[in-house]
């Protein structure tokens, strides 16, 4: 484990330690503020990501964005990572194998950043980070609590490209985000 992000950063550019590096263009180690009090895990870098190096530009990402400043919740002001850190050919799940491998930098990387809030960004999120058997259509909207950081499934902005209607979800949730920070500074 490392204290700080730059020397993980720096530790893990030449990773191998599973096949995603093969047709890998960048690592998409994650972006925002180190002491963010918010943090979004996404699911893995698509091929927007893996061209720039950065979570969350591509369409999905804009839209993310787009709902991100309705609410002015800034992006230099949260912190953004991914379970994989590398992006599956086709934008398929990251299997098994490749999480395992990977997880642990974004352990580490919660362990600096220290967040109160972890927004989990659909299924593959909510999975590997709370329980595998957990179903992101039941999850979503109700805050867990682990270890003293509140953890609120949403959608992956990938769903709300596919059906509009998951929107509204999806800005209740952040809301209650909101929500909850106001709480935890108050
Ligand atoms: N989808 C994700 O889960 N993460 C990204 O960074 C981009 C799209």
């Amino acid at each position: 484990m490392y204290e700080k992000m730059e020397e993980l950063q720096q530790a893990i550019q030449n990773c191998n330690q599973c096949k995603l590096c093969k047709n890998r263009k960048n690592i998409v180690f994650g972006v925002g503020n180190e002491k963010a009090q918010i943090m979004f895990i996404g699911e893995g870098p698509g091929a927007d990501e893996d061209t720039q190096g950065i979570p969350f530009v591509g369409k999905a990402g804009q839209l993310m964005n787009k709902a991100l400043d309705a609410l002015g919740i800034e992006r230099e002001k949260v912190y953004i990572a991914n379970i994989v850190k590398c992006r599956p050919p086709n934008n398929r799940d990251p299997e098994p194998d490749e999480v395992s491998s990977c997880i642990n930098y974004l352990r580490n990387q919660v362990m600096i950043i220290k967040p109160k809030i972890i927004v989990l960004l659909g299924r593959i999120s909510l999975q590997n980070i709370l329980e595998p058997e957990y179903k992101i259509t039941a999850s979503r909207g109700k805050w867990v609590e682990k270890k003293g950081i509140f953890y609120m499934p949403t959608w992956h902005p990938a769903a709300l490209l596919r059906d509009e209607t998951k929107k509204i979800d999806f800005i209740h949730d952040l809301k209650q985000v909101l929500k909850k920070e106001q709480e935890l500074n108050k």
